[in-house]
């Protein structure tokens, strides 16, 4: 494909680079110089005005019907149409394109399709626990497909941006809170979605965001600012942008923050000095939803033609779901304030991505000739159930496993109890694109087909998923996404306790609406809501072997429930085919093999709490506690549930680490290896995870940081060998003076199936 990083890094999977490195500068392709020469030559055609449609990405909706987008297409205003999905309407639009307006630049069409199209996947928050590219880019490529299918050409995805903030609500869409991982399923994501070249029936361009750290918002509120050192930016936060951008993808969403006081949208330093300059991005850049406008509330801009000449001069290409740029600009190029250049320059950036999306070659290449339009956009047989059912599966993580309550035998009486037992909404998660709730299997169900007979199954609702009116007007706002059972909360414990009594065994299917895990959703309590914790209390109290199923789209405090269920299991928003995989899991017809990507806090007042912090001057040790130590006096320092941590149904022991030499040096590389063997009686999979430490370094270095990883899939008594490259990139960080430097001397290499629990082993670098 052609790649908007000519110079793209192959990197091995087992050990790749997170630097951010000034690119070389690329000689173009040929490709590339063919669609220089015609982007040019297709300018020099153009008029102003037409250069400034280019600019205009609208959502069709209330605000912009059809009819008024017929004149526009017209009059050459716009450049692109998002949230329209079926390959008859968007057909409507190219065909006015092609034969009303006077150059006919095709359109592009993009839509969030964030964790499929159709069939719906696990939010990326559950796909990041699979620690499986495999499964990822089976997602890719069936959200691809089904998304091409339906005559998109764009998807505004992966969200790469990591966070440590589960109070933000968008820790749902992104890959969690590590660098390296978020980097690896960022760039998976990409190559998956855009296959050999996005211009292929069956792919679509991807639009990395939000450019940049919008995971790192001030205490977890939404759209808030952004204060960051250098180092920190270079070494955490900013490489899954720069990996996604080096796999190929062709737009970066910008994003809605501020950073070290400039918002983004009008971030020089950000679009243009170091995505043009530095990385040599050639695709677009997108302002997110009305980001143009909200600069005069971010106190930069003085008026709505000052937020312009801003965002174009920063480097915003394309201005989404505002009339702004088509309003301001041709005044402020005749002004003076904007150059013609600078209009140039932001079309050249959206007719390239439109020559890689094959548009000009055929405007209808994701539609297909007239007369091939499904007739039935939902129809089953457009979903691709088998590849969900085994991705959800993958996703889940067995958190806790009490005298191996799990699996469950397909017999006897169960108790299903929850408001989200039987939520076909609430089990797609948030941004499920244009899945159909209706078409999305429940834990009940999933659960009723896995015993068919041989078990009998007890439901009840036992509360609502809030009593709270607030929050559940606030999670009706924009669609009716919470049913409020009406009868009394205790009418609906009494039902619940009466039920968990006649049974064995009790699965309780608790946590958040997708509405609390998604934009706009930040929280201060990340417990489950209290009508739940009391329904949880009540039916502990019948003294039932307890099974919690999670369903939720950030790291919860779940302490208490921690001490109240024998077994639990973290299942995200697990998608169309959530209940199959959940029930798959819960009878051990699958094994579960997910791993978090967050670290679960024992309380919202450790916050943020991650894996990779520094080290102190005064560490805790609670072997030999000291008040004079960095700790909070009323809770432990450790989390409730450790990054990269989970449980399966057989046991994985690993041997000592060996390493290729005692020494490093230069550019040459070193191997460590371990011996992971199933020492359990099942089949099953685990992450071998690969940390380092740099012990002694001119600035405190992370306690560990990922660097590698493998998923290994053993057969009972099977031993494999698991070895990870090391090289230089691997220990380098961001020095005082930000250049990218090792520095010789001792390096810890530690190897786990979980951050915490790991063997170590030490080499010198020289
Ligand atoms: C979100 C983006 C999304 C866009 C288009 C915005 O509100 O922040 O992530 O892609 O809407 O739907």
């Amino acid at each position: 494909m052609k790649s908007m990083f000519p110079y793209a890094l192959i990197l091995p999977l087992t050990l790749f680079s997170t630097t951010l490195f000034a690119e070389p500068i690329p000689h173009p392709s040929q490709s590339e110089q063919q669609r220089d020469q015609f982007v040019t030559s297709l300018l020099k055609k153009m008029t102003l005005d037409e250069k400034i449609g280019q600019l205009r990405l609208i959502s069709v909706g209330p605000d912009t019907p059809k009819s008024v987008i017929k004149q526009m297409i017209e009059k050459g205003q716009v450049g692109a149409i998002f949230n329209t999905v079926t390959r008859s309407d968007i057909r409507v639009m190219q065909d006015q394109v092609m034969q009303l307006s006077r150059l006919k630049i095709p359109l592009f069409f993009a839509y969030d399709v964030v964790h499929g199209q159709r069939t719906i996947f696990p939010i990326p928050l559950g796909l990041a626990a699979t620690w499986d590219t495999q499964a990822v880019t089976s997602v890719g490529r069936v959200s691809a497909l089904e998304a091409a299918q339906d005559g998109l050409n764009m998807t505004w995805a992966p969200m790469v941006d990591v966070s440590h903030e589960p109070r933000w609500g968008r820790n749902s869409e992104g890959f969690g809170e590590d660098t390296y991982l978020t980097s690896i399923m960022g760039k998976t994501m990409v190559e998956a979605m855009q296959g050999k070249d996005p211009a292929d029936r069956n792919s679509v361009m991807t639009s990395v965001k939000h450019f940049a750290l919008y995971g790192a918002v001030e205490g977890g509120r939404e759209y808030n600012s952004v204060d960051m050192s250098s180092q920190q930016m270079f070494q955490h936060y900013l490489p899954p942008y720069q990996t996604a951008l080096q796999a190929g993808s062709g737009g970066v969403m910008v994003s809605l923050n501020s950073i070290n006081g400039v918002p983004a949208t009008a971030n020089h330093w950000l679009l243009t000095d170091l995505l043009r300059h530095q990385w040599h991005f050639k695709g677009i850049t997108v302002s997110d939803h009305g980001a143009i406008k909200e600069l005069i509330n971010h106190g930069v801009a003085s008026d709505p033609a000052d937020a312009v000449r801003i965002a174009i001069k920063a480097g915003i290409d394309m201005s989404m779901s505002d009339q702004y740029y088509s309003q301001y600009l041709p005044g402020l190029v005749k002004k003076g304030a904007v150059t013609s250049a600078e209009i140039d320059n932001a079309a050249r950036h959206v007719l390239n991505v439109k020559y890689d999306m094959g548009l000009f070659r055929d405007a209808y290449s994701h539609l297909g000739p007239v007369g091939s339009d499904p007739k039935d956009t939902n129809a089953e047989d457009r979903l691709h159930r088998q590849e969900a059912r085994q991705v959800a599966a993958q996703s889940i993580v067995l958190l806790k496993n009490w005298h191996h309550i799990l699996p469950l035998q397909k017999q006897g009486t169960i108790a299903v109890i929850g408001p989200l037992a039987d939520s076909q909404r609430d089990i797609m998660g948030s941004w499920s694109a244009a899945g159909v709730a209706q078409q999305s299997i429940t834990l009940l169900q999933g659960m009723r087909e896995a015993v068919g007979s041989s078990a009998t199954l007890l439901y009840a609702k036992g509360s609502n998923i809030t009593d709270n009116s607030k929050v559940q007007a606030f999670l009706n706002l924009y669609e009716p996404a919470v049913t409020v059972d009406q009868r009394s909360p205790q009418q609906l414990r009494d039902e619940a306790v009466a039920v968990a009594k006649k049974a064995d065994v009790v699965v309780m299917a608790v946590g958040e609406s997708q509405g609390m895990a998604h934009e706009a959703s930040s929280r201060t309590d990340i417990r489950i809501p209290k009508a739940q914790r009391e329904l949880i209390d009540a039916v502990k109290a019948t003294g039932k072997p307890l099974v919690l199923v999670l369903m939720n789209g950030r790291a919860l405090d779940i302490t208490q429930q921690d001490g109240q269920a024998d077994g639990i299991l973290e299942t995200w928003f697990s998608g169309t085919e959530g209940g199959h995989a959940i029930s798959d899991i819960l009878f051990g017809d699958q094994n579960p093999s997910g791993k978090l990507p967050v670290t679960f806090p024992r309380s919202v007042g450790q916050l943020p709490l991650y894996y990779n912090h520094l080290p102190t001057g005064r560490p805790y040790d609670f072997t030999h506690p000291n008040k004079y130590t960095s700790h909070y006096f009323d809770i432990n320092n450790s989390p409730l549930y450790p990054f990269g941590y989970g449980l399966s149904y057989t046991d994985f022991t690993l041997s000592p680490v060996t390493l290729s030499s005692p020494t490093m040096t230069g550019h040459h590389t070193l191997a460590a290896s371990v011996m992971v063997t199933n020492s359990g009686k099942r089949a099953g999979a685990t992450v071998v995870q690969l940390y380092l430490h740099d012990p002694v370094a001119s600035l405190s270095r992370p306690v560990k940081e990922l660097k590698g990883f493998q998923k290994v899939w053993l057969q009972p008594g099977q031993s494999k060998t698991v070895t990870f490259t090391i090289d230089k990139n691997a220990l380098s960080f961001w020095n005082q003076e930000m250049k990218w430097v090792v520095e010789p001397g001792q390096f810890e290499v530690m190897i786990g199936t979980d951050s915490v629990h790991t063997q170590i082993k030490s080499f010198t670098y020289q």
